[in-house]
């Protein structure tokens, strides 16, 4: 047998505390035969914080996907198809690998290198580079359940609508899409950085600010239901745009694609809101 199938062997009985434990226990401790970490470099790269932080935000985005997709209808275990879109160096993957095979387990991100730590991390599941442009090289109705984390949080609104309706498409009916955001809680947090002093500023959340500058003008807008992004810079000569995005529930509502039913838009259980959404039509 492998070392990820033991893996999920070895694991499947801990409850979410003790799982979320061995994890942060394993960055320290190879024994537990757990995924490995990229280089603190390429973290920061992904999540703008340190380790043990962008880890307890994974457990915890990864506990509300896991509520929703039982919620929803689509309890994860053994035979759940799963794909961690925009999965980085697999922060948030391989929390999946205690309910789901590590062969039903798919990423996939535009960052070349942040694939090829997921790959090495988990090399029995399937990481894949995509082009931004380019349509998912999944066939349709593959997936039970979708997550993007932290990813539509930084994409300009086509790009946002071309994302979700790729998605929608390779969601097997009755499927699960889950999907965070930034909105009025960032807002609220940039509206706190631009009242320090900049200096006593990370340059991320000056980045940010440059972005908005008009921050009293961005919360009306977003309160009347309109799409509110700026560029940051990261990852532009990647993708024209990238940046900072939040979508309002109105929008949301309004502009995703019929083929999903959204059930679900909650801005207090994680630090972004999370969308749930479930492919219709018969299951
Ligand atoms: C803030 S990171 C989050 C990574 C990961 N989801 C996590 O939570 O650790 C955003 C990720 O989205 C990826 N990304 C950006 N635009 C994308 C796109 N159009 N399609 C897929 N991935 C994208 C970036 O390369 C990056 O890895």
């Amino acid at each position: 047998m492998s070392m990820t199938t033991d893996l999920t062997e070895r694991y499947r009985l801990f409850s979410d505390e003790e799982w979320f434990d061995a994890i942060r226990k394993s960055v320290q401790d190879a024994s537990l035969g757990l995924p490995a970490f990229p280089p603190d470099e390429l973290v920061r790269r992904a999540n703008h914080a340190e380790l043990e932080l962008a880890l307890t935000k994974a457990s915890e985005i990864f506990r509300v996907i896991k509520q929703m997709a039982r919620t929803y209808g689509r309890p994860l275990g053994p035979p759940s198809t799963v794909l961690d879109y925009g999965c980085g160096w697999g922060r948030v993957a391989r929390f999946f690998l205690r309910d789901v095979p590590p062969a039903n387990l798919t990423g996939c991100d535009v960052d070349r290198e942040l694939v090829a730590a997921s790959q090495r991390a988990m090399p029995e599941s399937n990481f894949l580079s995509i082009e931004p442009d380019a349509p998912l090289p999944f066939a349709e109705e593959s997936f039970d359940l979708i997550c993007s984390v932290s990813v539509l949080s930084h994409l300009p609104a086509p790009v946002h609508i071309q994302v979700v309706t790729s998605l929608a498409r390779v969601l097997r009916t009755g499927g699960v899409l889950v999907a965070t955001t930034l909105g009025r809680r960032h807002l609220g947090l940039m509206k706190k950085w631009a009242r320090s002093p900049r200096q006593d500023l990370e340059a991320g959340q000056q980045k940010w600010l440059d972005a908005l500058p008009d921050l009293d003008a961005a919360t009306q807008r977003y309160e009347y239901g309109e799409f509110v992004s700026g560029v940051t810079g990261t990852l532009a000569g990647l993708l024209p745009g990238y940046g900072i995005a939040f979508a309002p529930d109105a929008w949301v509502q309004a502009r995703w694609p019929d083929t999903l039913e959204v059930v679900d838009i909650n801005h207090d259980i994680w630090s972004q809101s999370v969308i749930t959404a479930r492919k219709r039509g018969l299951p």
